[in-house]
């Protein structure tokens, strides 16, 4: 039986090579292939919407400037897109179509960890690489070989927020407030604790929300009693608001702390000045004096009505070039070559810093420091920090 199958799918393979030979005289299959079609993934809706859209903005920019050199030897790129609106079954289902039905030759996305780790076992088993331009949590990389990301991982990201709190903020003590359901938050939590401890610092209570709740209070109440130097939320920006509106209502006077996931212009319009004072680590600050990034801010800005970007466009706008450098490399739309040619980038200059692909397919980057300051509060750029 076996041998059978291997036989007709050997013939079947023969025959597609055959048609798309006889059929295809070389100018006419170079008509046909005039554009090169990708995939994105992210949430477009729901309440990490910000996320997608701005992941999504920054791709078509590289998309645009990338068509307008040229493309790959004249082929331009087309983008695919489809909203997982922030859930993991609509994001495994969203690749599928990607790599099944649409057929795409790389897949660009998510953002939050839990939906890449839903989407790249589709792009594994199907041999088209996946990059996602934001997702820290180690796992997502770890599904296989054709899955990438743009940015450093969490345990590096918890090890800055924590060096952060203890150096520069002083803080002898933290609270943990952790979204349970996102694997991004449970993993960065832990790595702040991690780190914390290592350098001197007590946790002084560990409290757990889901993704989604509206009402924080007794988990508030009990780190108010905790007294504690800061308060450490590794969550997502719409929670984030809320829950640093309660937190103030209920007296609670120390900063909050977070990560990547607080990056949205909508954690100000959500949290106003309750907000004020906090910090969060970040791929990328709009202020740093860096002349790539001011570039990519006035691109950004001329084609999006003068919006400032935020750090998902910028690794979306990193993502997307990256990729392309890979296929000039590679000389080739195809799974394997492609995949190769990302595996091998070395110092691309991005706009969130030089990315060079590890062994393990993730990149190895600086983290800045971000204070939300100002009336209404936006993120100011405080600090850089290496990676050892
Ligand atoms: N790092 C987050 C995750 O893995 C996603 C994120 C990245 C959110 C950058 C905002 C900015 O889930």
């Amino acid at each position: 039986m076996m041998t059978f199958v291997k036989a007709l799918a050997g013939s079947i393979a023969m025959l597609a090579v055959a048609s798309t030979l006889s059929a295809q005289p070389a100018s006419e299959s170079r008509a046909e292939k005039k554009t090169i079609l990708i995939g994105h993934y992210g949430s477009l809706t729901g309440s990490e919407a910000t996320f997608g859209k701005s992941t999504s903005n920054g791709l078509r920019l590289a998309i645009k400037e990338f068509n307008a050199s040229g493309g790959l030897k004249g082929q331009h790129i087309e983008l695919k897109e489809y909203d997982t609106r922030g859930d993991a079954g609509e994001a495994k289902l969203a690749v599928e179509r990607l790599v099944k039905s649409d057929n795409v030759v790389a897949v660009i996305g998510e953002v939050a960890s839990k939906l890449s780790l839903a989407g790249a076992p589709v792009c594994q088993e199907a041999g088209v690489p996946m990059i996602s331009p934001s997702s820290t949590n180690p796992r997502v990389t770890e599904v296989g070989d054709y899955i990438f990301r743009v940015c450093f991982i969490d345990p590096f990201q918890g090890f800055a927020g924590a060096k952060f709190a203890r150096e520069n903020l002083k803080a002898k003590s933290a609270a943990l407030l952790v979204d349970q359901a996102q694997a991004y938050a449970v993993g960065l939590a832990e790595e702040f604790e991690k780190n914390f401890t290592k350098l001197g610092g007590r946790i002084g209570t560990r409290q757990t929300y889901t993704g989604g709740a509206s009402d924080f209070t007794a988990q508030l109440t009990s780190i108010r009693s905790a007294k504690v130097d800061v308060i450490y939320i590794p969550g997502y920006y719409t929670d984030v608001g809320n829950i640093a509106l309660q937190a103030r209502k209920l007296g609670i006077t120390q900063p909050l702390l977070g990560g990547d996931g607080w990056d949205s212009a909508e954690l100000a319009k959500i949290a106003k000045d309750a907000i004020e004072g906090c910090y969060y680590t970040n791929h990328y600050a709009p202020d740093q004096p860096d002349a790539r990034v001011q570039e990519f801010i006035k691109s950004y800005k001329a084609e999006f009505g003068g919006a400032t970007p935020d750090g998902l466009a910028a690794l979306g706008y990193d993502a997307g070039r990256l990729l392309f450098d890979a296929m000039k490399r590679a000389g080739s739309t195809e799974g394997k070559a492609l995949r190769a040619a990302i595996a091998e980038t070395k110092d691309f200059p991005g706009v969130t810093g030089d990315i060079t692909i590890n062994a393990k397919r993730d990149a190895t980057k600086s983290a800045v420091v971000v204070e939300m300051a100002g009336d209404p509060p936006a993120p100011k750029y405080v600090t850089t920090i290496k990676p050892d």
